[in-house]
């Protein structure tokens, strides 16, 4: 796939940024920023021919709302309408007012062509693994009911499914039949896409395409059974949306960061 512009909608998706109230900051042996802005960098000319970007989770490192600003204004910079969401390393408050408006926020959907990216937030403070509570799972039920497109998406932070590294599989979203209760049926939904787990992953769950993508931060090692970092390099996905319903997808790893 090449950043020529494709048939259908095209949606950016970066996550786990990590980033830093100090830009200067290192954080398991890498620096966050630097390996951000080079990601920035290698999505500027796929931003071109794109319609929406999204951001599934960890923002910020520190909840400091110097690393929510400046990532804000850098997301902006790729002209792309997107939304953005929690993730457990995020803070709640300060996320939600730096992307209270504005192109690139913190709101619940986004239109992109005839598909609808539904985001939620799955982030209970104060614990690594994701929960939807009550009031979210109602806020989807909403966003189904008033979804007019053919095709829709959900994005949260923590992968509702596993994706065979147990450390993390342990440490997901904690209430993954509720989600997939609402979803499972719906031909409608085509995929669920995460973040969480610093690496990439394309599976099936419960009828639904799965979908998991690297961070811009160090990557954790596929198939450890406990913390291990991958030196890989940052990464960033691509999804066309295609007018059947189907999604071309892939992850486009960054050199020279
Ligand atoms: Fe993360």
């Amino acid at each position: 796939m090449s950043v020529i512009p494709p048939n259908g909608p095209r949606l950016l998706q970066i996550t786990d940024t990590h980033l830093f109230a100090d830009p200067a900051t290192e954080q398991a042996g890498i620096l966050p920023e630097a390996r951000f802005q080079a990601t920035l960098r290698a999505m500027a000319p796929w931003a071109v021919s794109a319609d929406g970007l999204l951001h599934t989770g960890d923002l910020v490192h520190d909840g400091s709302d110097e690393a929510y600003q400046r990532l804000r204004q850098a997301l902006i910079s790729l002209d792309l309408p997107g939304l953005v969401m929690p993730g457990n390393h995020d803070d709640r408050a300060g996320l939600q007012a730096a992307f209270a408006d504005g192109p690139v926020s913190a709101a619940r959907t986004l239109r992109i062509g005839d598909w609808t990216l539904i985001g939620l937030d799955s982030l209970q403070t104060g614990e690594v693994p994701g929960h939807l509570d009550v009031a979210e799972l109602a806020a989807l039920d909403r966003a189904l009911a008033d979804c007019s497109t053919a095709y829709c998406l959900v994005a949260l932070h923590h992968p509702p499914f596993p994706v065979g590294t147990a450390w993390l599989d342990a440490i997901g979203l904690d209430n993954p039949g509720a989600l997939f209760q609402r979803l499972a049926g719906d031909y409608r939904v085509r995929a669920v896409v995460c973040g969480h787990v610093h690496m990439a992953f394309d599976g099936h769950a419960n009828g639904c395409r799965t979908l998991a993508t690297p961070a811009t931060a160090a990557q954790f090692l596929a198939g450890a059974e406990g913390f291990a970092i991958d030196r890989g390099p940052p990464a960033f996905r691509w999804l066309d949306l295609r007018a059947d319903g189907g999604i071309d997808t892939g992850v486009v790893r960054v050199s020279g960061a």
